[in-house]
């Protein structure tokens, strides 16, 4: 199987031509910025600090519309204390600093198991073009999960602490989310919520690193994909694009302020919701020499827990709506790789 570098290696080597396993097919086509003002202005933008308070109506509306129409919202007010986010942008860019001798070191192993660790992103199939990505996965909670690798990278030093902190903030606002969402749709408040118990629940730590790319109308940073997760947060260092959305058969910029988060449905939300809730399809697109940072939490109830779709809303002569799924199952599934790739995937020079 060829080895191929991490990306932020080819980056250094200041390429002019893309190698050809990054190349896509179809060129990537930058969106047609008229069309996307007209309708990104339509992308709501909450404020965490009027969700939380008892005259909430007008924001859980706007809830409503982002989760149904474009999968996602910008959080303003969240409430994350600016030391907290200014760690974890410190130890990240930190880590990104060392070589990548010192990287493998301070992770201790490299290897992409179970999509976690440290390294180039995830292979899923031999003929796939690759992602002009690294990144860092680590598994936040459970506390003492036995599955996957803990791989908390060990510099800096204060690499975990910083991370860990977020995440505490992160929980917070994933439970308020999905309680206002339940609310919105005049259901129990814990309809959501009962999923995730917090022993059990997972946070998902997915730190992306899109180094300068020579070519950005060859190359994508991420793949076209929707998030597994039952919500995902997301926080960039810098405003300034990068990441797109598909809404009205196009890829749109979305609109993200410097200071906002944005929270996004994953596929188990949409199951749960009984399609209510879209996970939507979103992509990276990378910039001539501009790098970009982002950190993803992934926020999945239990592994052991069964969903079972709420609402009928869905449902007509030929929709049955979505079947009852074991979390578990679904992440095994959606995380499957085939065997013939499986070395490839983990094999990074
Ligand atoms: C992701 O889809 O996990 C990454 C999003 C981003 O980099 O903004
Ligand atoms: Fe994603």
């Amino acid at each position: 199987t060829s080895r191929v570098p991490v990306v932020q290696e080819l980056a250094r080597q200041g390429l002019k031509h893309l190698p050809e396993r990054f190349l896509r097919v179809q060129p990537v086509h930058d969106h047609d910025s008229a069309l996307s003002s007209h309708v990104l202005e339509s992308l709501p933008t909450i404020n965490m600090t009027n969700l939380r308070a008892k005259d909430r109506a007008k924001e859980l509306a706007k809830l409503l519309r982002g989760a149904k129409t474009w999968g996602m919202v910008v959080l303003e007010g969240h409430g994350v204390a600016e030391s907290v986010l200014h760690g974890v942008r410190d130890v990240v860019k930190e880590f990104f600093g060392l070589s990548f001798e010192e990287k493998k070191e301070s992770v201790g192993s490299y290897v992409s198991v179970d999509n976690m660790g440290y390294g180039r992103n995830f292979v899923k199939s031999e003929d796939q073009p690759l992602d002009w990505i690294d990144r860092v996965t680590v598994k936040a909670a459970p506390a003492g999960a036995t599955e996957g690798l803990h791989v908390w990278p060990l510099r800096p030093a204060n690499f975990r602490h910083a991370i860990e902190e977020y995440v505490a903030e992160a929980r917070n606002i994933f439970n308020d989310i999905l309680e206002a969402l339940a609310d919105a749709l005049s259901l129990e408040r814990h309809v959501f919520l009962q999923n995730f118990d917090p022993n059990e629940t997972e946070i998902n730590v997915r730190v992306n690193y899109y180094p300068p790319c020579p070519r950005p109308d060859q190359a994508l940073g991420l793949t076209p994909h929707t998030d597994a997760s039952a919500l995902t947060l997301l926080l960039q260092f810098k405003a300034g694009g990068g990441l797109q959305v598909f809404k009205d058969m196009k890829w749109v910029t979305v609109p993200w302020p410097k200071e906002a988060l944005l929270v996004n449905v994953g596929d188990l939300l949409e199951i749960m919701s009984n399609g209510m809730f879209k996970s939507p399809w979103h992509r990276v697109v990378t910039q001539m020499d501009v790098e970009r940072f982002s950190v993803a939490l992934f926020y999945n109830p239990s592994l052991r827990i069964q969903i079972e779709p709420i609402g009928d809303w869905s449902l007509s002569d030929d929709n049955e709506g979505y079947k009852n799924v074991v979390v578990g199952d679904y992440l095994r599934h959606f995380y499957r790789i085939s065997p013939t790739v499986e070395k490839q995937a983990i094999n990074f020079a």
